[in-house]
């Protein structure tokens, strides 16, 4: 089979896989000053989050535990609704565990901030958010991120982790698709 370079569908790379690593690799420094001594929960939020976590819990010199949720926003489309669905839920207690949410993207903020509450009513010591991206111009609620990587345009992008119909997920840089792709 002819090789495919599906990087070659990107329009535009906003961010190298170097670029990801360095910032990574400072937001680690920050989280192992700000956890020193504890046993942080690192909740990835499934599937765009896979590769945030896997690249930032390796860069991370401290004890960490790692748990997985699913979450589907109802609704059509790329907008998401607010109205989440839990899909696969935490296997962990959060009884008074400091638990760190990490996110691919934060687009609208409306799945997250429902996360947030969900989490935050399970009696855990303190519940914060690491997230890549950020797009700061489709934002609909205001959400605290203690741990940001990039702001970003407000344009839907994919690579490291995320998806366009479930595809590019393992592109190593986060771009724009070309139009060529999806027209
Ligand atoms: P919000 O913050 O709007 O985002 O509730 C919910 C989820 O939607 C996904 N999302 C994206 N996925 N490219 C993607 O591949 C994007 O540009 C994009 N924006 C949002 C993502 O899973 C996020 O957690
Ligand atoms: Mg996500």
């Amino acid at each position: 089979m002819e090789s495919q370079n599906i990087a070659g569908d990107l329009e535009e790379i906003l961010l190298t896989e170097e670029q990801i690593h360095g910032r990574l690799a400072e937001m680690a420094r920050q989280i192992e000053t700000d956890y020193a001594g504890e046993n942080v929960l690192l909740v990835g939020v499934l599937k765009g989050a896979v590769m945030v976590m896997a690249d930032l819990a390796r860069e991370l010199n401290m004890q960490v535990t790692m748990d997985w949720m699913a979450v589907s926003s109802y609704g059509s489309g790329t907008t998401s609704s607010g109205v989440v669905r839990i899909l696969k839920d935490l296997d962990s207690d959060l009884t008074g565990r400091k638990v760190l949410i990490v996110e691919d993207i934060i687009d609208s903020g409306l799945t997250l901030s429902w996360l947030i509450a969900n989490l935050k009513s399970r009696g855990p010591a303190s519940v914060e958010i690491c997230a890549l991206l950020r797009k700061p111009e489709a934002a609909r609620v205001d959400i605290d991120v203690k741990y940001l990587g990039f702001d970003i345009p407000n344009k839907f992008v994919v690579g490291y982790g995320l998806d366009y119909n479930e595809m590019y997920r393992n592109l190593r840089s986060v771009g724009i698709l070309a139009p060529h792709v999806y027209s």
